[in-house]
């Protein structure tokens, strides 16, 4: 059997996959089973944040698998220390402290709890547990994840579902006002929304939610799980919003650790008490081996001076995209290395599932990667070590296709 074959035999069919398979990468390349190679813009949706088979994992991998791989967090980690230290200092420039797991969803669901025993420790009871989140968010598959999320799309079939998640509409400050209760206990959202079409948050917005936290002593829990450590063009994705906001929590995955699964939740000082021995925990959390890596990727990051080049790259696609005149596409929005093509849906008139589905098949045919999120957008989330060269050829393949498209 092959590997389609075998997929649709024995794995879980949760997925919705395009027929490929993907053998070797490098760089911002990756090659299929029969050999073709591909321009990765997609970068396993926000993840291999130094492109495919980075010289710095190997060796991290190398080096600290020959070490000592994992340890319980029953004994001191020092590889997990200093990724703590350089998240802190350098990362979030807040005093706080650092919990790591294995995903995003998993740093949403210790944030939602970190929020209800901030103020159960506080107030003696649990009366504040509620939690807003924005419509069209993403915050994972967990129930707390899936409660959080504002899509129904993904919480069909799952009732009852965990209770205490009120949705406002994204960007409405006057909505989220008017849902802050006494019961409310965090506001969290994702300063740029991935999933949900590549949304930012305005910086009206952020300022709401801090007022908001001055006024009612609400937390602010920034999920930056996809526009998190640099794809925005600041380690930060509030910051390069907004330089003023002070969250109280902030959550992360995918790219920071390269590939590697990881997860993180940073808490201010302010509220890290709450979470003291025994309330929380995970295995798999800052092992020797994934905080290696993660530190390999960070270190890299900044040698490289990766997150200072974001801007001209953006600049140059911004400006190519301003000249085009294809029907297909009414704009682009989006910060950094973390951009959406919208997309007329009048000009995919018969397309099938989706105006952005279809688009991403035809890209891919020509051999590039991108991602759609949601039914008129499609996403670029390059690595962030992507050259001029490759989003060149990234802009002529899209416009090939395109051009196609329009004949
Ligand atoms: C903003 C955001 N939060 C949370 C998640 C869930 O992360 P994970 O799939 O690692 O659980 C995602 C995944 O796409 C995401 O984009």
């Amino acid at each position: 059997m092959n590997t389609f074959e075998l997929t649709e035999k024995y794995v879980l069919g949760n997925y919705g996959r395009f027929p490929i398979s993907f053998t070797k990468g490098e760089g911002c390349w990756i090659e299929d089973e029969d050999g073709k190679r591909y321009l990765d813009f997609g970068s396993g949706i926000a993840v291999c944040s130094l492109g495919h088979a980075p010289e710095c994992i190997q060796k991290a991998l190398r080096e600290q698998s020959a070490e000592l791989i994992h340890c319980s967090n029953l004994y001191h980690i020092p590889q997990q220390a200093e990724l703590a230290e350089f998240i802190v200092e350098k990362i979030v420039k807040l005093p706080g402290k650092v919990f790591f797991g294995n995903s995003g969803a998993e740093a949403n669901d210790g944030a939602v709890k970190l929020a209800r025993k901030f103020f159960y420790d506080r107030d003696g009871n649990n009366d504040r547990f509620e939690v807003i989140t924005c419509r069209d968010s993403f915050h994972g598959r967990t129930l707390g994840g899936i409660a959080a999320t504002g899509q129904d799309k993904v919480k069909i079939g799952f009732d009852p579902l965990l209770p205490g998640f009120h949705h406002v509409p994204f960007n409405d400050c006057e909505a989220l006002r008017s849902a802050v209760t006494e019961n409310t206990a965090a506001i969290l959202f994702e300063p740029i929304q991935g999933e949900g079409g590549i949304n930012i948050a305005t910086p009206e917005f952020l300022q709401t939610a801090a007022e908001l936290r001055q006024e009612f002593g609400v937390l602010i829990m920034f999920d930056e799980v996809q526009c998190g450590f640099g794809r925005t063009g600041d380690w930060c994705g509030w910051r390069s919003i907004s330089e003023g906001i002070e969250p109280d929590v902030v959550t992360w995955a995918k790219g920071m650790a390269g590939g590697f699964p990881m997860g993180a939740i940073w808490i201010s000082d302010r509220c890290a008490g709450a979470l003291g021995p025994g309330t929380h925990g995970s295995t798999f959390g800052g092992t020797p081996l994934g905080s290696a890596v993660a530190l390999s990727v960070v270190r890299e990051i900044e040698d490289q001076k990766l997150i200072e080049k974001i801007p001209a790259l953006e600049t140059k696609i911004r400006d190519r995209v301003s000249q085009w005149n294809f029907d297909q596409i009414s704009g682009i929005r989006g910060q950094g290395l973390m951009l959406g093509f919208t997309l007329n849906q009048k000009a995919f008139e018969n397309a099938e599932p989706s105006a952005s589905n279809f688009l991403v098949k035809e890209l891919m045919k020509e051999g590039l990667l991108t991602v759609p999120a949601g039914p008129g957008v499609v996403r670029w989330l390059p690595p962030l070590n992507v050259s001029e060269m490759e989003i060149e050829k990234a802009l002529e393949l899209t416009e090939t296709v395109l051009t196609r498209l329009s004949s």
